[in-house]
């Protein structure tokens, strides 16, 4: 009677054993898709275009494309805090093997805590260069701009000349780099290439460096559904469970954050390898980590607002002028940042939900639409290809490609929208005066202060 009491519980451990989570040994590792826009382009990237691009009875004629720039390396925030992870590294090994406060469920496996023990931070990655572009993110531009030509060689073919070409990026590293990537892959030599000169004021690709009310209304502060989320019993509970998964009492949410920045770092830098700090989250604590980045997006550059929607009107008005006009250039392409791509797609009706997301409704928001990790990865992009239908009754048509999917609007033909419907959808902001319909511009802000001292010049004239 005692043999099989015991029997059964070294199988119930057993089983216990084998439910673990083990990242190691896990083939799917479905969380590496929910890293929001830390996220690996290769990792999200659509597969579909094989059926998407073809349009029967039509010509591609003209794309514009929006880029956000590949991996790059951390904020320098992130560089210095790095080495901190070489400290949890020691403790956590320590946990397991010296202190034995290992926990008695979901517990790290062997692969998991060996492969921790064995990181180093690298040493190379000073805050000197910070931002900048890494290899694996070179080489995520030249492969978008060697599978659009594959697709579109007419459009693009490969030899350059600058009228019929438009590039230009923001005064970043990480951008110029991504516009060389791109050029490589279209030309095979990056140096043929030049991009348009950056503007004193980039109020096409850098907005919200002109617009302190986009820039300072309140998304991540206190009262935000982001700060809310994160001091919801569902968060408490996460911090909670990795705090004790790896061993600790008490663990600060920094250095939680800080593994989770380094997991996702390292997943992008190395797209074919894994990164030991991944293996600290279950994946159902990754919905989780993702759920707090996709408010943060959501109300900062998504629907949470309503004027994010106005927020990028020149992007807009752009691409419709340049999609709209037959002469040259035929290709233009910005490289540019994340929060230029999302409120363009804001701006757009992309990928909108019907129900807003809150701090409270993370359980029903499953299935959302507004998933950062999809929308915005590194080296993210949006495309827009014009093409010619002579036979049609709607000679002009576009298809949005969003990283390589197809863009389902419910105003077209799956993905295939008649221009003058484009033309009809945005009429409001293609119309607008982009000065005036959010933001306005430094010069009419000017003009606004100036109007505001003439009054009071006036009031003080007139009390005296
Ligand atoms: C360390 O970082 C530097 C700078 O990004 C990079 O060039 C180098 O390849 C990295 N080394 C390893 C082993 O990943
Ligand atoms: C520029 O390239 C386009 C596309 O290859 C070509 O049609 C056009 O004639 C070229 N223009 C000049 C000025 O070379
Ligand atoms: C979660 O923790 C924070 C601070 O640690 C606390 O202020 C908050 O009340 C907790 N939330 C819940 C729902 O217990
Ligand atoms: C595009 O326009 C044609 C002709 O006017 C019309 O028949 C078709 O329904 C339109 N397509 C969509 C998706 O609305």
């Amino acid at each position: 009677m005692r043999l099989l009491l015991l029997l059964m519980m070294a199988c119930l451990a057993y089983a216990q054993q084998q439910q673990d989570y083990c990242f190691g040994k896990d083939t799917e590792r479905p969380q590496t898709r929910q890293f929001s826009s830390k996220t690996a382009y290769q990792i999200v990237k659509g597969t579909n275009m094989d059926k998407q691009y073809q349009v029967p009875g039509c010509e591609p004629k003209k794309m514009w494309i929006y880029h956000r720039h590949g991996t790059r390396l951390p904020t320098p925030g992130t560089i210095r805090e790095a080495p901190r992870l070489e400290e949890l590294r020691d403790a956590i090994i320590k946990n397991y093997r010296v202190l034995r406060t290992k926990p008695d469920e979901n517990a790290l496996c062997l692969i998991d805590l060996t492969a921790i023990q064995m990181w180093k931070w690298n040493a190379s990655i000073t805050v000197d260069i910070e931002e900048h572009l890494t290899s694996q993110g070179y080489e995520d531009m030249r492969g978008t701009a060697k599978l659009y030509q594959r697709y579109y060689p007419t459009v693009l073919p490969s030899k350059y000349n600058d009228s019929y070409y438009l590039f230009r990026h923001t005064d970043t590293q990480r951008t110029t780099e991504s516009f060389k990537g791109f050029a490589e892959g279209l030309f095979g030599d990056a140096s043929v290439a030049t991009a348009a000169d950056i503007p004193e004021k980039d109020l096409l690709l850098r907005p919200y460096d002109y617009c302190s009310d986009f820039k300072d209304k309140n998304y991540k502060g206190e009262g935000s559904e982001y700060q809310k989320f994160r001091t919801s019993a569902i968060w408490n509970r996460t911090m909670a469970d990795i705090t004790k998964r790896l061993g600790f009492t008490f663990l600060a949410e920094d250095d939680i954050k800080l593994m989770f920045d380094i997991c996702r770092y390292e997943q992008a830098w190395r797209v074919d390898r894994t990164s030991v700090w991944c293996g600290v989250f279950l994946p159902e604590q990754v919905t989780v980590l993702e759920y707090a980045e996709d408010l943060k997006y959501y109300y900062g550059s998504g629907y949470g607002f309503e004027e994010n929607t106005r927020f990028n009107c020149r992007a807009v008005q752009d691409m419709v002028a340049r999609l709209s006009s037959p002469v040259s250039p035929h290709v233009v392409a910005y490289f540019a940042h994340s929060s230029g791509l999302q409120t363009l797609l804001t701006a757009l009706g992309i990928n909108k939900d019907d129900i807003k997301l809150r701090a409270d409704n993370f359980d029903s928001m499953g299935s959302r639409r507004w998933k950062t990790s999809q929308l915005g990865p590194f080296a993210a992009n949006f495309v827009g290809v014009k093409y010619h239908c002579p036979a049609s009754l709607e000679k002009e048509k576009v298809v949005f490609f969003l990283n390589q999917n197809a863009v389902q609007l419910d105003w077209c033909n799956v993905g295939l929208c008649n221009w003058s419907d484009v033309l009809a959808q945005y009429k409001t902001i293609l119309e607008a005066d982009c000065d005036e319909y959010y933001c306005r511009s430094a010069a009419s802000v000017g003009r606004a202060s100036m109007l505001v001292t003439g009054l009071i010049a006036a009031i003080v004239y007139l009390m005296h």
